[in-house]
């Protein structure tokens, strides 16, 4: 089980910078009550990150009530590509909800009309249609049935195999937790549905093999016919390492689903909407997928998703068959809307990919420095992971990884809890408007920190 950040106040040394400020200890002693009515009334699962009660979130940092602020580094959840209340955005959700129409459930409304044409027109040719949901696990969930659906047209009951990758994550629904490749949250379900399968991601660290001589022969392994595959599904890149794979094997991929009339998908819930350094994830790989699942930085702020797809396989179903109770909330239509229009105008994903560029080049600079602890630096863009190990070895190291969350917290840098293989996975993705100037205090920081923690393991 993951580790709980405990409620105790710890003394910690001030900190004043242009982007950073640390005045009370950590947790702030006056945040207590509300950390502790969360803990008294939520369910331990949503005890996992750090004890920060966020009052404030602005571009790229977030505050507190207590005078401290924090250069972030999280995006909430890579969630605010545009920046954390950006006025555009704010304004189009104010005026929305005032004029006033809060709701229309699937009865039409101008502003689902307008974000539906504008993602049909930033996505690649060839995408005709799309559809919006709530969450990125439910855009996951419609495509796991619009690729069964598909595959039973095309080639009868047994064309209903999903193949997706080890280490994957594609949420916490039900099916989608069950196309993702995490071992342990598989153990509670029960009736495990023997149609999704998975095949190693070749990040090139945890799997060397990354030729896609592996994806047939792990298929053959697992006894699954080809012909039978109904969709193959796989993140743009693994959330939990930032783990890309090389474009050669996508791009072998693709000729291999056309050739077993297979759906080829891209979750690009995390990797879309300028993350990677272009609009699209997708893009790196040179091939485009038959669906595409969006969302987190669709809006930078309000919840919704998209399915993006090609007519034939977006028509399949017919009127009223396939919906949701907030499809196309006009509230978050005008969010996502303006999310768009802001990533456009200022050249968001030209930011990412030039702050990007630096950035990757600083994080690799910490491999060489703490070679036995650092088991790599992956990513692109403006995300990246670096995943801790324990000395010498390539085991995760999710105490280490853990600590240096907490120390970086301490010093005014904000993270998510470590994420992917063990736990062990310091997650870098700030909004796609930093600065390199922040972006390298930020690097600098976790430096530190990781020194820190290396030198506290000693005590
Ligand atoms: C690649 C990917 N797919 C799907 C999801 C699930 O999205 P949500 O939490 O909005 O359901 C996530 C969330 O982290 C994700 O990273």
């Amino acid at each position: 089980m993951a580790k709980v950040y405990p409620l105790e106040p710890r003394k910690v040394a001030k900190v004043q910078t242009n982007f950073r400020r640390i005045v009370t200890d950590i947790p702030v002693p006056e945040a207590l009550p509300i950390l502790k009515e969360l803990r008294t009334y939520e369910p331990a699962c949503m005890e996992g990150q750090p004890p920060i009660v966020w009052d404030k979130a602005q571009g790229f940092t977030v505050s507190d009530k207590w005078g401290n602020q924090w250069l972030d580094f999280s995006s909430g959840v890579l969630i605010t590509n545009a920046g954390h209340g950006h006025k555009k955005i704010v304004d189009a959700i104010v005026r929305q909800a005032q004029s006033p129409l809060l709701t229309t459930y699937c009865f039409p409304n101008e502003s689902r009309a307008k974000l539906v044409k504008k993602l049909v027109e930033v996505a690649p040719k060839g995408f005709d249609k799309c559809f919006l949901l709530s969450t990125g696990s439910e855009a996951v969930e419609c495509i796991i049935k619009l690729c069964r659906t598909h595959g039973v047209k095309v080639g009868g009951p047994k064309k209903n195999i999903i193949v997706s990758f080890d280490r994957a994550f594609h949420g916490r629904t039900l099916g989608s937790q069950q196309a993702g490749g995490i071992p342990d949250l598989k153990t509670w379900i029960q009736n495990l549905d023997p149609g999704f399968v998975q095949v190693p991601f070749p990040d090139g660290f945890r799997t060397k093999d990354t030729s896609f001589d592996l994806f047939e022969k792990t298929l053959a392994a697992n006894n699954v016919d080809p012909d039978n595959v109904a969709g193959v599904i796989m993140e743009t890149y693994q959330g939990g390492g930032a783990d890309f794979g090389p474009p050669e094997y996508f791009q072998k991929l693709r000729q291999w689903c056309d050739k077993y009339n297979a759906v080829m998908v891209f979750d690009e819930v995390q990797a879309g909407f300028g993350r990677c350094g272009t609009f699209w994830g997708f893009e790196y790989y040179g091939v485009t997928p038959d669906l595409f699942s969006c969302g987190k930085g669709i809006s930078s702020s309000l919840p919704i998703s998209a399915v993006i797809g090609k007519a034939d396989l977006m028509n399949q179903y017919g009127p009223g068959s396939m919906t949701s109770t907030h499809t196309g909330n006009p509230v978050c239509c005008a969010a996502a809307l303006a999310n768009v229009e802001v990533i456009l105008e200022e050249k968001l994903v030209d930011n990412c990919a030039k702050v990007g560029a630096v950035m990757q080049t600083a994080l690799s600079k910490l491999k060489d420095k703490y070679p036995t602890r650092v088991g790599c630096v992956h990513g692109r863009g403006l995300v990246a992971g670096v995943q801790m190990v324990k000395a010498g070895s390539e085991t995760p190291d999710a105490d280490l990884a853990w600590n240096i969350v907490r120390i970086c917290i301490e010093k005014g840098v904000l993270f998510f809890a470590p994420v992917g293989f063990g736990g062990a996975t310091l997650k870098i993705c700030p909004p796609l408007c930093i600065t390199e100037a922040a972006m390298l205090e930020g690097v600098s920081v976790i430096d530190e920190a990781i020194g820190q923690a290396i030198a506290e393991e000693k005590k």
